[in-house]
């Protein structure tokens, strides 16, 4: 089967940054948009040139930086926000103008007061008129999820022979199931002249927990970019995140599908980008939480040490995390008390480890996580004669 790349368009600088309590300054949105760079990603978004003065200088000072990707400034379907972007891209290597409007019914009326045909020809301008400052133009039809699909692919047929080179067809909402939304995806392929001069693109939103299934449903039905961001954050209940969509492709490669991202710097851009902007990353987040590679159940625990295949589907070292964690705690087993005790510098015999194993349970009952002190002080209180593996 042959290989086909899905490009990835990251978001952290912009939808992601959105967030309340996620603001960064402009040193530390150059410091990640180089981690960006390295990482492999396809296109930065780095912001939204007309919300501010250090928007703007944000967008031009990444520009500078950046050496491979595309770096991309967003407008709404306003003439002064695509001057405003094209001014900051200037510095860019390749620069990227993502503009768009609302089609859902809902924008239509509720934001616009607008007919569907005054839609079109705003998008038409928007559309024109970026493409007067840059080539390369995304055209985004906001709340696409919610938007009839033969009115948005008169929408996209019409950006097109503007001169759109991209099409994202965001899930603004989250609302879509995945059949849904991958259906969307193949519905346009199939019903807009001259979609094959433009890549369909995937921006979907966590509000129903289904961001990643809505892009990679969208990518299985011909998107070829999907824009995500470290952690998923964003909006409300965030957006896709980067970390998943990649790692579903590349542990699946029956899918067809590749990206040029460097998976072993996933982790450290987790930690950088959930340092930096003060946000947590829960511990049970898919790929880059803390428990992604732990084992603390005695059962599961067993089979990791016998072969880590059993229950990991994942090598922590394809992803930038040193190895798997047995952690100690009253569900565990015996097997994972001789595997931590002998790494503490314990060999323990069956009859040794037995009596060791009633003192640990005890503890463990007491504590939430047995660590490698308590493993001292239990070995040497039981008073029983052990072989120092070292
Ligand atoms: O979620 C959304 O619709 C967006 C657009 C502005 C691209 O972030
Ligand atoms: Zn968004």
């Amino acid at each position: 089967m042959n290989n086909e790349k899905v490009q990835i368009f990251d978001t952290t600088l912009r939808d992601g940054e959105q967030v309340p309590g996620c603001k960064l300054d402009t040193a530390q949105k150059i410091v990640i948009a180089r981690r960006l760079d390295e990482l492999g990603v396809d296109v930065i978004e780095a912001g939204f040139p007309i919300s501010s003065p250090g928007d703007f200088k944000s967008v031009q000072e990444i520009g500078k930086v950046v050496e491979n990707a595309r770096v991309c400034g967003l407008t709404r379907a306003v003439k002064k926000d695509i001057e405003v972007a094209a001014e900051a891209l200037k510095s860019a290597r390749y620069p990227r103008i993502h503009t768009g409007i609302g089609t859902s019914d809902s924008h239509i009326k509720y934001k616009f007061n607008a007919t569907r045909e005054e839609i079109i020809e705003r998008a038409v301008a928007a559309v024109s008129y970026a493409k007067s400052f840059v080539e390369d133009v995304e055209f985004y039809a906001e709340d696409a999820g919610r938007t009839d699909n033969e009115f948005l692919a008169r929408v996209c047929e019409a950006a097109i022979k503007a001169g759109a080179t991209v099409l994202n067809i965001p899930d603004t909402t989250g609302y879509c199931l995945p059949e849904e939304y991958g259906n969307k995806i193949k519905y346009l392929r199939e019903n807009v002249r001259g979609i094959e001069k433009a890549i369909l693109s995937c921006h979907c939103h966590n509000d129903l927990g289904m961001a990643t299934a809505n892009s990679i449903a969208g990518a299985l039905n011909g998107a070829r970019q999907i824009e995500c961001t470290i952690n998923g954050i964003g909006e409300r209940a965030g957006n896709t995140s980067l970390e998943e969509v990649v790692m579903i492709m590349k542990q699946h490669p029956d899918l067809g599908l590749i990206t040029d991202i460097n998976t072993k710097l996933l982790y450290s851009t987790s930690q950088m980008v959930s340092e930096s902007m003060g946000m947590p990353v829960q511990p049970n987040k898919a790929i880059v939480g803390s428990n992604a590679f732990a084992h603390s159940s005695g059962i599961h625990q067993d089979g990791v040490i016998k072969n880590r295949e059993t229950y990991e589907i994942i090598d922590p070292a394809a992803v930038g995390v040193n190895a798997s964690a047995i952690v100690l705690t009253a569900r565990s087993g015996r097997a994972a008390l001789a595997y931590r005790a002998k790494l503490v510098g314990y060999e323990l015999t069956k009859l040794q480890l037995d009596a060791v194993y009633e003192q640990f349970l005890h503890v463990a009952d007491k504590k939430k996580e047995v660590n490698d002190d308590d493993i001292h002080q239990i070995v040497e209180q039981s008073k029983i004669r052990v072989q120092a593996s070292a």
